[in-house]
């Protein structure tokens, strides 16, 4: 158990923590004591992350919900609250992505990422809010690079991400009396995620995503879930309303050169 980052009795509930990223965040929450609830679309899936969550000595709960669903997403906080009490972590990381420039993609395909990602973190904001611990609870976004730089073949991530940050923002503004506080993580590109699978699918492209970080290397699951444990910390109780980068210098160019080998993996120029 993590004494720096203590969570014993703590609740933390993982909007699409199910898998990867966010996965890695919510087991790392587990490890130092926290009671997770898991929101996701896929039941299997959803028991498997339970299983591993409480492999790791916590008390875990799946809830299955679409975050474009409303309703949906609030009766999975109402069981969250009545399984696990009021929520001290609010963690909303779930998102769709898939590489394709906006002359390949229907209203359908930018609207799906738009309403996944941005209408699905108000969704799971603004349900949740009734349900945090106030004054004390901490939300954390999961945002994206491609929220502060444009690629090509991400123009509907991008929009959403910017849009996820900017939501997170004007919450600062609003929920910040309440004593709630909220921030952004960037993740880099994260090894072994469908993110990452999604966007460098070769072996090629993921080499040269690798060679484009400045610390010359891809990130882990737990380097993200390690600022996490720090901005739902008493260590930052004064960081508010930022958005934080854990990508190894990523975003200071590397992000672009990876940005060119991926487009030339996927357009061949
Ligand atoms: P992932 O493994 O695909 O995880 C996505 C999670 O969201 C899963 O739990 C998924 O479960 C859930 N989800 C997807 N659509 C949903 C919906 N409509 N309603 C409810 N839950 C939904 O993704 P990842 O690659 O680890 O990425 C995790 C987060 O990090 C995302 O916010 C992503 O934008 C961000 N990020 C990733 C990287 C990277 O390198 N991978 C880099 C920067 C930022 P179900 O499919 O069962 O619903
Ligand atoms: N290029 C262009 N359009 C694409 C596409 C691609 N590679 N992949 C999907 N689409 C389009 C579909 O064709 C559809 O549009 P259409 O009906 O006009 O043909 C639209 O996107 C919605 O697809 P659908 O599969 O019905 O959406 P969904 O809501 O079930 O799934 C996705 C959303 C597409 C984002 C899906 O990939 C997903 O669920 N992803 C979650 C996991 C993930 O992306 N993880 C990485 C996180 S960083």
């Amino acid at each position: 158990m993590s004494t720096l980052f203590d969570q014993r009795d703590r609740h933390v509930f993982v909007a699409g923590g199910t898998s990867g990223i966010n996965l890695a965040i919510a087991a790392a929450f587990g490890r130092a004591g926290a009671k997770l609830s898991l929101l996701g679309r896929n039941a299997d899936r959803g028991q498997s992350a339970v299983a591993t969550v409480e492999a790791g000595g916590a008390q875990a709960r799946f809830f299955s919900a679409d975050v474009r669903q409303s309703e949906a997403v609030s009766a999975a906080f109402a069981q969250a609250q009545a399984a696990h009490g009021p929520i001290d972590v609010l963690i909303s990381g779930a998102a769709g992505n898939f590489p394709a420039p906006v002359l390949g993609m229907s209203e359908r395909a930018f609207r799906s990422v738009i309403d996944i990602d941005l209408i699905g973190s108000f969704n799971v904001a603004r349900f949740g809010h009734a349900h945090l611990r106030a004054p004390g609870a901490v939300v954390l976004m999961i945002s994206a690079p491609q929220a502060l730089l444009p690629s090509m073949l991400q123009a509907h991530v991008a929009a959403a991400k910017a849009g996820v940050d900017m939501l997170m923002r004007s919450l600062c503004l609003e929920w910040g009396p309440q004593g709630i506080r909220l921030n952004s993580i960037i993740p880099g590109p994260i090894a072994d995620t469908e993110g990452f699978r999604r966007l460098a699918p070769t072996a090629q492209t993921a080499e040269a995503v690798e060679r484009s970080v400045p610390l010359r290397r891809v990130g882990t699951g737990e380097d993200v879930a390690n600022l996490a444990l720090f901005l739902a910390s008493p260590y930052a109780s004064y960081i508010h309303g930022a958005v934080i980068p854990v990508d190894g210098g990523w975003l200071n160019g590397g992000y672009s050169v990876a940005a060119e080998a991926i487009l030339t993996a996927f357009m061949g120029k």
